[in-house]
């Protein structure tokens, strides 16, 4: 068989997907249109075009823009719909997704309107697709730590439906230690956490997820390779490196695909896996993120199986629903 039909078949968990930027721009014009929302664009092509970044920031801008179509539980539904539909495709059988409350709350859209929609999806999902998921909440790290606190609260309601807790948004001058006391409040409720570290920020960023907050979890964690004791520390403890390769090439945090860590992450014995971030942004969904990373640094069909291992692994399916999937 090819690669690709090996890699398709193979069943894997993708866990570091914003749902936010799973947005296509079809979805994105026809939202815009279902609510009467103005997009600074005329057409899909103008939108696609747009799609050119030069880091995390200039992505931001636009990736908080587009979700501005996103007003009611039907269009939450929706974009989860048509996410897992993709990952289905891809042989994706579990998600664990981001999204971010404070995106919309900012700007008038209930916190239920939001979750409840995602909920929708995910029952759908599970229902027609065969694919299960999780919630993540992530809190937006430009934003105080006041607001992520009201934002925790808005949450407990919802705990039985939410597994854990992340980090996003612009990360430099935003390190972890600035959400520890929100973090261990998140703990105390029995929520998972998880933090974007090491995407931009210095590796700093990453001893202070680990030991400051305790995170479950690294997103991203490719700047943790700069720091031997903090790689070894990764390795003896076997945390999750939920690594994005389209998403670096396309944010520049790697010049080249054929310059990415994955390889090296994969030797040192790091637990990495392969996750597509924002796939309707970066240009691919989880298993363009396999096939060309394989391609690009040279992954065997081991290499692989072990990356879709390392999704159950470090997935929070409970060790029951783990066993039965490796
Ligand atoms: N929000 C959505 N995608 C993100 C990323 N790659 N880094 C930080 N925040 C994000
Ligand atoms: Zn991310």
């Amino acid at each position: 068989t090819t690669l690709e039909a090996f890699a398709r078949g193979l069943p894997k968990a993708e866990l570091h997907m914003h749902i936010e930027g799973s947005l296509e721009p079809e979805l994105m014009f026809a939202l815009a249109e279902r609510n009467g929302v103005t997009l600074p664009y005329k057409s899909v092509e103008e939108i696609r075009a747009a799609y050119a970044f030069s880091n995390l920031q200039d992505f931001l801008d636009i990736y908080y823009q587009g979700a501005g179509v996103l007003i009611t539980r039907a269009d939450f539904k929706d974009l989860a719909v048509a996410y897992f539909e993709r990952l289905a495709a891809d042989g994706g059988v579990h998600a664990e997704i981001f999204f971010d409350p404070q995106t919309h709350t900012e700007r008038g859209v209930a916190f239920e309107t939001v979750i409840d929609g995602l909920l929708d999806g995910m029952a759908e999902a599970e229902e027609r697709l065969g694919v299960t998921s999780k919630l993540i909440l992530c809190f937006l790290r430009h934003l105080s730590e006041e607001s992520a606190f009201e934002t925790l609260e808005q949450a407990k309601p919802h705990l039985a439906k939410i597994a854990g807790v992340g980090l996003d948004s612009s990360e430099v001058g935003h390190p972890p230690a600035k959400f520890a006391r929100v973090f261990k409040a998140a703990r105390e409720l029995g929520l998972k956490i998880v933090a974007h570290a090491g995407e931009e920020g210095p590796p700093e960023y990453v001893w202070e997820a680990i030991d400051l907050v305790g995170v479950d979890r690294i997103d991203h964690g490719n700047r943790a390779l700069e720091d031997e004791a903090l790689t070894q520390r990764l390795v003896a403890d076997g945390t999750t490196l939920t690594v994005c390769p389209l998403s670096n090439l396309k944010l520049c945090v790697v010049p080249d695909l054929t310059a990415h860590p994955m390889r090296k992450m994969l030797d040192l014995g790091l637990k990495a896996t392969v996750n597509s971030d924002d796939p309707a942004y970066f240009g691919g969904y989880l298993l363009d993120n396999y096939l060309e990373t394989a391609k690009a640094v040279d992954l065997s069909r081991d290499d692989l199986v072990v990356l879709a291992r390392n999704s159950f692994e470090g997935s929070f399916l409970d060790e029951a629903e783990k066993a039965r999937r490796l």
